[in-house]
């Protein structure tokens, strides 16, 4: 018979929570987590990293980022840390002339998993509120400035350190960074690994499954820029295509909410109920030949001219390259009231135009209105790092028994959500599984009425982010849908979103509603009742 020394056990206590799959089981507590957290900054000994600071903080700490790290360009000035916890910021080297900021979040209340967070667009941010939701529900969780500070592409010019930490790299260093400083600091490694990103985020998930596969058990990948050089030239068409205000095709935005009307009056009752949410746009055809103005008639805020008509059908026309290969996927219909703001009547978008000029040109001076598909062939024969993400053969993820939960919001204004559904198809053709197959690991929800990543006029609170949290039922959160689906096997089989009324959650619910797994769609069949989810059948 073998004895335990009380010894062996000083500072660490297993504790067991049983009020349900949040709080299944917290393994680990520290009688006094302030001095373990400045020890381990203390004694970290890791490969290429340098500790900034390790500091203890309590639970209810509003965290400012504007005045530690003077990163207000990122748009996270705080965070409300909602749950005790090692804060360790880190400097790692990932070659001789680049480095990334990565930053560790080790709650008190550790669930016994590990988490990385993702980043957005071409930033350059550490993700501080995924940081503050995905710790504050007990993850070991990491985050890093993706190998450059700020929102502009402007660090990759003449540097493929940048790129590569970018596209991947950044990613995976964190990754084993903070799985070692998981390890050192709960005196045990964790139990199970997990992703959560959205956008770039999205894109860093799936890059992670392809080139990472044992990297996590569970990736939860939204909207993700998959395909990334030609969404950059995708993103870079519309503007030739619309040109600026006082060029015949420019469509000025008040004009853009009468189209969104027309392409409401053509395609919402096609999943049997008018509600001003389109479920299934890809089975829109939208025809903009309906708001062709009177002959003599040019200056209008409620019809096109034939020029404008044209660049509307354009921009709703899937994108073909040199080759007569698809370059992206049409815009879907219904995001353009945001899409104006961001595409049709706002010139050049510089997240793209920025890759051309620093990543693809090296040329500051490049002008995206001369923007070719002789452009996309350049920027898709260069890809870094195999950037674009596209490979469709993720079996060593599967046989590593990960999960993949993929979701695009159905109005997505930034990456159409046209793109996903492409991918998921690459996938099933690539290593020949029907979508029964496919289910045992990868699963991808179309959410009607979600916008990029957050917001848009349906159900679109699915707990992607803190700001999107209805409840903490996997049925209605994501985040935990993974966590039940890798560790209890609960797989999806739809998720539900909620819309609040005005989408502040203090007036109360509008509606729910249950969101499907593709290839399947919506349907309405009690357009009486649609604001209840039972009027609604995945078909
Ligand atoms: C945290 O502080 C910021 C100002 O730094 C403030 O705008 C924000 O409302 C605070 N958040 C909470 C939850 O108190
Ligand atoms: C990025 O910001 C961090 C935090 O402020 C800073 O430590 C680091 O030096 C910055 N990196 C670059 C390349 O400027
Ligand atoms: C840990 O979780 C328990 C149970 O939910 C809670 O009562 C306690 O306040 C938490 N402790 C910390 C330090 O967050
Ligand atoms: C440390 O950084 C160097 C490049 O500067 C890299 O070659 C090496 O692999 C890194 N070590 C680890 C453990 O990542
Ligand atoms: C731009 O710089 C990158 C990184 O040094 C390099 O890989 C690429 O070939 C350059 N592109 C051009 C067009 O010079
Ligand atoms: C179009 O009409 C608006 C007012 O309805 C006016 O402000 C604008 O100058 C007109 N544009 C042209 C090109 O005539
Ligand atoms: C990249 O390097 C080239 C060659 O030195 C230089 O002409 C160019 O201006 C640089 N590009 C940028 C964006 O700094
Ligand atoms: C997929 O990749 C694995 C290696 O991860 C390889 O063994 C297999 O042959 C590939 N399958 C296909 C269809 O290319
Ligand atoms: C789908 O694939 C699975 C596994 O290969 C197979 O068992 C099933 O019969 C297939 N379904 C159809 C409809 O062919
Ligand atoms: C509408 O849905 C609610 C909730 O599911 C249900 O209680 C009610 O009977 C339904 N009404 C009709 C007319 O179907």
């Amino acid at each position: 018979m073998r004895l335990f020394s009380s010894v062996l056990l000083p500072a660490i206590l297993p504790l067991c929570f049983a009020d349900g799959i949040l709080y299944e089981k917290r393994d680990f507590i520290f009688s006094d987590p302030s001095s373990a957290c400045s020890q381990l900054g203390a004694s970290i000994a890791i490969e290429n990293v340098t500790v900034n600071f390790a500091n203890f903080v309590p639970a209810g700490t509003n965290l400012s980022f504007t005045q530690d790290f003077g990163l207000a360009d990122c748009g996270y000035p705080s965070a409300l840390v909602t749950s005790d916890m090692c804060r360790v910021a880190m400097y790692v080297a990932t070659s001789y002339r680049n480095s990334i900021t990565l930053e560790a979040w080790l709650p008190i209340n550790w669930t016994g998993r590990f988490l990385s967070t993702g980043n957005g667009g071409e930033s350059g941010c550490i993700q501080y509120t995924d940081l503050a939701y995905t710790a504050g529900l007990g993850f070991a969780t990491v985050g890093a400035n993706n190998g450059h500070n700020g929102t502009t592409g402007v660090a990759f010019a003449n540097n493929s350190d940048v790129v590569e930490d970018f596209a991947i790299r950044s990613l995976h260093t964190g990754v084993v960074v903070g799985k070692e400083l998981t390890k050192q600091f709960y005196g045990t490694a964790h139990k199970k690994s997990y992703y959560l990103g959205c956008s770039t985020g999205g894109r860093q998930g799936f890059k992670s499954v392809q080139s990472y596969p044992l990297d996590f058990d569970g990736v939860l990948a939204g909207a993700p820029a998959l395909n990334y050089p030609n969404l950059n030239s995708w993103s870079n068409h519309f503007y030739p295509i619309f040109g600026d205000p006082g060029h015949a095709t420019y469509i000025p935005i008040p004009l853009w909410a009468a189209v969104h009307r027309e392409i409401l009056s053509q395609c919402d009752g096609i999943d049997g109920v008018v509600d001003g949410i389109i479920e299934d746009p890809e089975l829109c055809r939208f025809r903009p030949e309906a708001l062709q103005c009177a002959p003599g008639v040019t200056n209008s805020s409620t019809c096109l001219t034939s020029a404008q008509v044209g660049a509307v059908r354009d921009a709703f026309t899937d994108l073909y390259g040199v080759d007569g290969k698809l370059i992206y996927p049409r815009m879907q219909p219904g995001s353009e009231v945001i899409a104006s703001l961001v595409y049709y009547a706002n010139g050049a978008f510089s997240f793209s135009s920025d890759w051309f000029k620093y990543a693809v040109y090296n040329n500051s001076n490049w002008d995206p209105a001369t923007f070719t598909i002789a452009d996309a062939k350049e920027a898709e024969d260069q890809n870094p790092f195999d950037i674009a993400t596209w490979n469709g053969n993720i079996s060593a993820f599967q046989n590593n028994g990960g999960k993949i939960l993929h979701y695009h919001g159905q109005m997505d204004a930034i990456i159409t959500s046209e793109n996903s559904p492409v991918y998921y198809n690459l996938v099933s053709r690539t290593m020949g599984l029907n979508s029964s197959a496919s289910d045992s690991f990868y699963r991808f929800f179309r959410i009607s009425g979600m916008g990029h990543c957050q917001g848009g006029d349906g159900a679109h609170f699915i707990g992607n982010q803190l700001a999107s949290v209805s409840t903490m039922d996997p049925q209605n959160n994501v985040l935990l849908r993974i966590v039940d689906w890798v560790e209890n096997g609960n797989a999806p089989e739809t998720v539900t979103g909620t819309k609040f009324v005005n989408d502040d959650p203090t007036q109360g619910v509008e509606f729910t509603r249950n969101h499907c797994k593709y290839p399947k769609r919506n349907v309405c069949t009690n357009p009486a009742n649609y604001t209840s989810p039972d009027a609604w059948t995945c078909v």
